[in-house]
């Protein structure tokens, strides 16, 4: 599957589905949950959920509310090391393994957020 084929096959709920299990386990997070603090956790969902209907194939609504994702200075003020990397992709994988999506569109979201995790990593260990 193409990555752009993926939104067909996932759907907006899908993605929902996805997201919201993914932010649920974030506050709990001993290192996720602390960058958090104090956040507006729907609207940080929304955003995430946004993007990867945009970067998937999908609506581009995530583009004309924030622009250019930029994603590596959005999270400049995050101290992204290898735990954080770690901890994210462990709760996405957990996540991706609780969400009912066809298992190719999985494999395509799975290899996106390991290089896009290791891309982001800001600060040294
Ligand atoms: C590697 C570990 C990561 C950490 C610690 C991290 C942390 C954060 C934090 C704290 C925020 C701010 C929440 C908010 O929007 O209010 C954020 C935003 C965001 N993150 Fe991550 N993130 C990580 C990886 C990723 C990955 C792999 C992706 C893409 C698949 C991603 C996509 C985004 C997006 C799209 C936003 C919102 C950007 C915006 O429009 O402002 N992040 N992240």
């Amino acid at each position: 599957m193409e990555e752009s084929e993926v939104y067909a096959a996932v759907g907006e709920t899908g993605f929902r589905d996805l997201i919201a299990n993914f932010y649920r386990r974030v506050p709990a997070d001993t290192v996720l949950g602390p960058m958090y603090q104090g956040r507006d956790m729907s609207a940080a969902e929304d955003r995430l959920r946004g993007f990867l209907i945009y970067r998937f194939g999908g609506p581009v609504e995530y583009i004309e509310q924030r622009g250019h994702p930029r994603l590596r200075m959005r999270h400049a003020p995050f101290a992204v090391n290898a735990e954080a990397r770690d901890h994210w992709l462990a709760l996405m994988t957990t996540a991706l393994v609780e969400t009912s999506l066809p298992e190719e569109a999985k494999s395509v979201l799975a290899a996106f957020f390991h290089s896009t995790a290791d891309f982001l990593i800001n600060r040294p260990a």
